[in-house]
């Protein structure tokens, strides 16, 4: 077992979290996880109701400690979807994607209705700004990372938001951990635990597709890309200061860097697009995954990802304990 700031505050077995991956992280996933012993995430994502009834209300029957995400500058420009989330009572709320007044809004709100709050940032300025407005959890996410994120390197980014914390809430390192050896890595930074996305898309209960899935698995890191053209063709009015990484496909083959055009030509493109997307066509859809993908090689159940995770890092751990020499 292993015991962290985490695992003891949120009364967890295992310091590993599955993410809020949207269309991705369902209640069987998030409900797998918490199962196991660790931090089950539903993806609310941008919220859409029938979503929120059908898989926040899974988890939320199958009990335990689980939780949500939600992207917060997509709530605003949906009323009455927070208190729908809110009135499954997650005992869990993560929040990710918000500027500072956002944050400062959303973690009270989570607050007052009796949640541990996850704030993810990815920076040392959003991590400022995210233990101040009263976040239980920060979760510092690097560039290595699959789907949205800034620039910043997990590397170095942990102990840099440790350095402005001080450790007063616990830390979880996300972007770039798929194994037990990712996770030993993180508690030697300093870290309380992982949370992990592209690893836990690639399982039996990820809502992920067949052609998705089978991506995962065959794809290498070399071939993701960070982009904007899903974002751009969707027509979700992302900060530009952050990249999605995907698996490159012909759509980003012909679209990357062309935000302006493709905004342009959206009308045409994207009933095609969305048509390719029903029909799971992965030359055209969005595959969003992290540098992680050269330690991806199978599609396993989330449990057996969890334990494998844990005892493998006991592993790591117990390697470096005869590294050291009292002199
Ligand atoms: C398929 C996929 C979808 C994602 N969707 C979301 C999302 O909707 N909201 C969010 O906060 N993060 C999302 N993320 C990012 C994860 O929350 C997490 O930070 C990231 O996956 C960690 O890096 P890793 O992929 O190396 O494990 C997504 C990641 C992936 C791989």
């Amino acid at each position: 077992m292993i015991s962290t700031k985490l695992t003891e505050l949120l009364g967890i077995d295992h310091p590993v979290v599955s993410a809020p991956m949207g269309s991705v992280s369902g209640g069987g996933l998030a409900a797998a996880v918490t199962q196991a012993g660790g931090l089950g995430l539903v993806g609310v994502s941008y919220g859409d109701a029938a979503f929120i009834d059908e898989h926040v209300g899974y988890a939320a029957e199958r009990g335990g400690v689980w939780g949500v995400g939600c992207v917060m500058f997509t709530f605003d420009e949906r009323p009455g979807l927070w208190d729908k989330v809110l009135g499954y009572a997650p005992p869990v709320i993560a929040l990710s994607f918000g500027d500072a007044s956002q944050v400062r809004r959303y973690v009270e709100s989570a607050v007052h209705s009796g949640a541990q709050v996850v704030v993810q940032v990815h920076d040392t300025e959003q991590a400022a700004v995210a233990a101040r407005a009263g976040a239980s959890v920060l979760v510092a996410q690097g560039a290595e990372a699959g789907g949205h994120h800034k620039t910043q390197s997990t590397l170095p980014l942990i102990p840099a938001v440790l350095d402005v914390t001080q450790g007063a809430v616990p830390l979880v390192a996300a972007g770039g951990f798929a194994d037990g050896r990712g996770l030993a890595a993180a508690l030697a930074l300093g870290a309380d635990g992982v949370m992990m996305g592209t690893r836990f898309a690639a399982t039996e209960e990820s809502l992920a597709t067949a052609g998705f899935k089978a991506t995962l698995v065959s794809a290498a890191t070399t071939d993701t890309v960070n982009t904007r053209s899903f974002d751009v063709v969707r027509g979700i009015p992302w900060d530009t200061a952050y990249t999605a990484r995907s698996v490159g496909n012909s759509f980003t083959r012909t679209w990357s860097g062309r935000d302006a055009e493709l905004a342009a030509a959206r009308a045409e493109v994207e009933p095609e697009w969305v048509a390719a997307v029903a029909r799971d066509d992965t030359s055209q859809r969005a595959m969003f995954a992290g540098e992680v993908l050269d330690l991806v090689h199978d599609i396993r159940s989330a449990a057996d990802v969890v334990r494998s995770t844990v005892t493998e890092a006991e592993t790591a751990l117990a390697r470096l304990g005869p590294l050291l020499h009292t002199s």
